[in-house]
């Protein structure tokens, strides 16, 4: 099947081998898009056949990416990918985080359950088979943790040498510690992600080194699978809303594209409205989404959260993200510091648990139902993108009642679990458990 990278901007759309090295239009340099011309489903074969891969042990059925590979056909040979056996993450109830929202149906679609516990996974195994297929020998990401910890795993397992850019002490210690473990070279910079982002562009190009951020058009092929393996859990019944955290805002490119195309194919009937919640220090997207004129991004120049996986100011993927959300009939929301917290907490005591940007999430949702603009009776679904042990020390420090915003300003624990510290006696334990 005939794959193409294609230009992203409407009044360009130029059109390129699929193997060629770009991460931006050569023409106008506007972002680029994975193309599959010509390509026709059996809706119903395809489903069934998805279905039947479940039960085989073979590599790619057993990914929850390529076991979808009719949606992602820019290969021409499958055997040199490689397979941590990403995806196949739960769709989980949550009746106590609904109740806190004040809807009546949420799902947790938990990504923290991959191979390295993020959404990045998804993405990575399909850069990663790019990589191979180019005969590159080495790859590089800037990250704010997630990514790197992604890159590095699957450029390790793949033989290629991985360089990870991270800025100095704006991320968490168990995602630098993943990255130190996968064996990536790792290198801390004085500068923000976005800089960092610019600093590594140049780099990849004089250096001949693979970029893998999400920028990177095949990445996003493979979190599209993320909505596949959603609709696929639901029985191709599309709920009303796909909510997801929003920082580079690869991922709702991702959902977006992902949801047009099982549309176009007749896989799915409707499309979910998509919500992206950004963090209030952090929310370039929401101002420009908010304003009359969508064609310049209000840039952050200091992001700050202590959700640093979305500690973004100027995020790369915003056109793909604003068709997306103007496609869907979707909205952006923003939530404070305090907002994320509580709601990170709710998520914890529904036996979940995820790290601060997923929460963001919930908190959106509760923003937006009080708004009116979630129905009660809403079916939403919150894509959880990191695992809970991702950022221990936030958790420790909420639960115990010393979390800071960055300002300085003191963060309520207002559903504290404090340890308690107690003396080696029985009597004076069981009296404080009566
Ligand atoms: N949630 C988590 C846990 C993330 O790690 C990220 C991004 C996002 C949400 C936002 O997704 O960028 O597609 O809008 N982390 C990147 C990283 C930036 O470097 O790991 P996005």
């Amino acid at each position: 099947m005939p794959a193409e990278l294609v230009c992203f901007e409407s009044r360009c759309r130029s059109r390129y081998p699929i193997t060629e090295i770009i991460y931006n239009c050569p023409r106008c340099g506007g972002l680029l898009e994975c193309e599959y011309p010509g390509r026709k489903a059996d809706p119903a074969e395809w489903k069934r056949l998805w279905r039947q891969r479940r039960m085989n042990n073979g590599k790619l059925d057993q990914s929850g990416v390529w076991r979808y590979r009719e949606m992602i056909p820019f290969l021409d040979d499958w055997a040199a990918v490689v397979s941590l056996r990403e995806g196949n993450t739960p769709l989980l109830e949550a009746p106590r985080a609904a109740a806190y929202a004040d809807i009546e149906r949420l799902a947790f679609k938990h990504q923290g359950f991959n191979p390295t516990g993020s959404f990045k996974d998804n993405g990575m195994t399909c850069g990663t088979a790019q990589a191979i297929r180019l005969g590159m020998k080495r790859v590089a990401c800037v990250s704010t943790g997630n990514t790197s910890a992604s890159m590095a795993a699957y450029a390790s397992a793949a033989g290629l040498q991985s360089i990870v850019f991270l800025p100095h002490g704006n991320i968490s210690y168990g995602k630098l510690a993943q990255a130190l473990e996968y064996g990536a070279r790792t290198l801390q910079v004085e500068a923000n992600f976005d800089q960092i982002l610019a600093l590594v562009r140049v780099l990849a190009e004089r250096l001949g080194i693979y970029l893998l951020n999400s920028i990177n058009p095949f990445r996003i092929e493979g979190q599209k699978t993320i909505m596949v393996e959603l609709m696929d859990q639901r029985d191709w019944e599309a709920p009303d809303w796909v909510v997801l955290p929003g920082g580079n805002l690869g991922n709702v490119s991702a959902f977006g594209k992902g949801l047009r195309e099982m549309l176009e194919l007749g896989l799915i009937r409707r499309s979910p409205r998509l919500a992206v919640i950004q963090a209030a220090g952090s929310a370039p997207f929401y101002e420009l989404m908010r304003s009359t004129d969508r064609s310049v991004l209000p840039k952050v120049e200091r992001p700050e959260t202590l959700a640093t996986a979305i500690r973004i100011g100027d995020p790369v993927s915003w056109p793909k993200a604003k068709h997306e959300i103007e496609a869907s009939n979707g909205v952006v929301e923003k939530v404070t510091e305090q907002e994320i917290a509580d709601a990170k907490a709710q998520i914890g005591l529904c036996g979940i648990g995820c790290e601060p940007a997923s929460a963001a999430t919930l908190a959106g949702i509760r923003k937006l139902r009080a708004a009116g603009v979630i129905a009660r009776n809403a079916d939403v679904v919150a894509v959880l993108t990191g695992n809970l042990l991702k950022d221990p020390d936030y958790i420790y420090k909420y639960h115990t009642k010393q979390l800071q915003a960055p300002g300085g300003e003191k963060i309520e624990s207002t559903f504290a679990n404090q340890p308690a510290v107690v003396p080696n006696d029985p009597d004076r334990i069981a009296e404080l458990l009566s």
